[in-house]
């Protein structure tokens, strides 16, 4: 079969890297993948010159090269219906409908189906009129708050607020002033906001794969998302992720099961929005017990590389099944053991703005070292040699047998990759270790 993967990050390297690995495929095409995808050993990886968005040129694309399965990475074209497109044409492609995308498209109808199925989360309001939502904190003075702009805003869309001040600032960015026509930096995305109730706690990541009916809940991972060491800094697309992490106990991980992905996939059929795909639920383990900060509808990036690392299953196999709504049929995947840890390297000035073109050197040392995989996110090739191409460059992974060791050997690796202006954080795990 032949199987088309979307996107070109880190995510779709790592799943195109296990898709390729499956008896039952013999070509994996990557749109528009990048450097990593390119240069997969055997060959059998191939990428197209195609935007993830694209969604009629990935459908006829599809069509033309007999595309068994499309597996859809980023939330952009699952948001735009990229899925009821190639469903409506006959084709395989996994992922959610559009609607059932909104679940992390639109924060307000995801906190407002939460509320209705009884889950746990952050206390909300929500505005489109940011009058009204300054009125609001006014009352409130300095009680911590999060301001969010409703829809999709490449991760950027979310401000933490120490105070009042801030939160003034943050309403101004996201909504704009409140004069007719004039948006904030997010457009559309920010024509309404919530204020949510900040949460203290450690942060884990559980994605379970659901075709709306069973859900095979995944081993739980940490993202880092601060820059910086120590969880300093601003905040970014995750600067590295291990899985399992030790702070979801057996008892927290039947929790999450009961009380918060059975009945969110309920209460998603019952609203005829039956999901299938990746639900990716965000959530914080407070004090008071554990709540969901969001849900995604695909996998982490970068949750998604040691995930793959870990995994024993034909993941094909069970792609398939969740397109085709029998998950109930298949055995539950299977996972290694052993510890795996991600590490990010980006490009200097990330996540600010960065300059790219420049020669990576060190990647064939790097994969020489047993348990290591180099996962490429923002990278192309250039001159037959890969390039820098993005903020976030490479997703360093390593196995191991306990977490000390795999992002022992993780930061082996790293230390043989060198670009002009290449860092990362050095601290990946850590917090499993505390
Ligand atoms: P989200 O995109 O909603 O996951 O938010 C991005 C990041 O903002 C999360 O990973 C958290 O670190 C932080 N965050 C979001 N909501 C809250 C909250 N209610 N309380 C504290 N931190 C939050
Ligand atoms: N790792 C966070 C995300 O994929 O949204």
């Amino acid at each position: 079969m032949k199987v088309l993967v979307v996107g070109g990050g880190g995510r779709e390297h790592a799943l195109a890297w296990k898709i390729g690995q499956s008896s039952r495929v013999d070509r994996v095409f990557v749109a528009p993948g990048n450097a990593g995808t390119a240069l997969e050993q055997d060959g059998s990886v191939e990428n197209v010159d195609i935007a993830d968005s694209d969604i009629p040129a990935l459908l006829e694309f599809a069509k033309q090269n007999e595309v068994g399965l499309t597996v859809i990475g980023p939330e952009v074209p699952l948001a735009a219906g990229a899925v009821d497109a190639f469903s409506a044409a006959g084709l395989r492609a996994f992922g959610p409908s559009q609607q059932a995308a909104e679940l992390e498209a639109s924060k307000v109808f995801c906190k407002n189906l939460l509320r209705h199925a009884d889950v746990a989360q952050a206390d909300f309001h929500t505005f489109d009129d940011p009058g009204k939502a300054r009125l609001f904190l006014r009352d409130r003075e300095d009680v911590p708050v999060v301001v969010k702009a409703d829809g999709l805003a490449a991760g950027k869309g979310v401000i933490v607020c120490d105070n009042c001040e801030e939160a003034l600032a943050a309403i101004e960015r996201i909504a704009g002033s409140g004069v007719t026509g004039k948006t904030g930096e997010f457009g559309a995305a920010g024509s309404q906001l919530l204020i949510e109730e900040r949460l203290v706690g450690q942060e884990v990541s559980i994605l379970a794969i659901t075709d709306g009916r069973t859900i095979f809940a995944m081993p739980a991972a940490q993202d880092h998302k601060p820059a910086h060491d120590g969880d300093h800094g601003p905040n970014t697309g995750g600067m590295g992720a291990y899985s399992p992490t030790p702070l979801v106990t057996e008892e927290i991980m039947r929790t999450v099961e009961e009380r918060f992905l059975v009945p969110t996939v309920h209460q998603m059929k019952r609203s005829r929005r039956p999901f299938r795909g990746v639900l990716y639920a965000g959530l914080m383990i407070t004090k008071q017990g554990i709540k969901v900060l969001e849900y995604n509808v695909r996998f982490g990036d970068p949750e998604c590389q040691p995930l793959m690392m870990r995994l024993q299953s034909d993941l094909v196999d069970v792609l398939e099944a969740t397109v085709d709504g029998r998950l109930d049929e298949i055995k539950p995947m299977r996972w290694d053991p052993r510890p795996a840890v991600c590490v990010v390297m980006a490009s200097e000035g990330y996540p600010g703005s960065y300059t790219k073109g420049h020669p990576i050197r060190g990647l064939d040392e790097a994969a020489k070292l047993p348990d290591v995989k180099v996962f490429h996110a923002g990278t192309s090739i250039w001159d037959g040699q890969p390039v820098s191409h993005g903020g976030r460059v490479l997703g360093v992974t390593a196995l191991g047998d306990t977490i000390s060791q795999a992002k022992l050997q993780a930061y082996t690796a790293v230390k043989c990759i060198r670009w002009d202006g290449a860092w990362c954080r050095k601290d990946i795990s850590d917090k499993a270790l505390a």
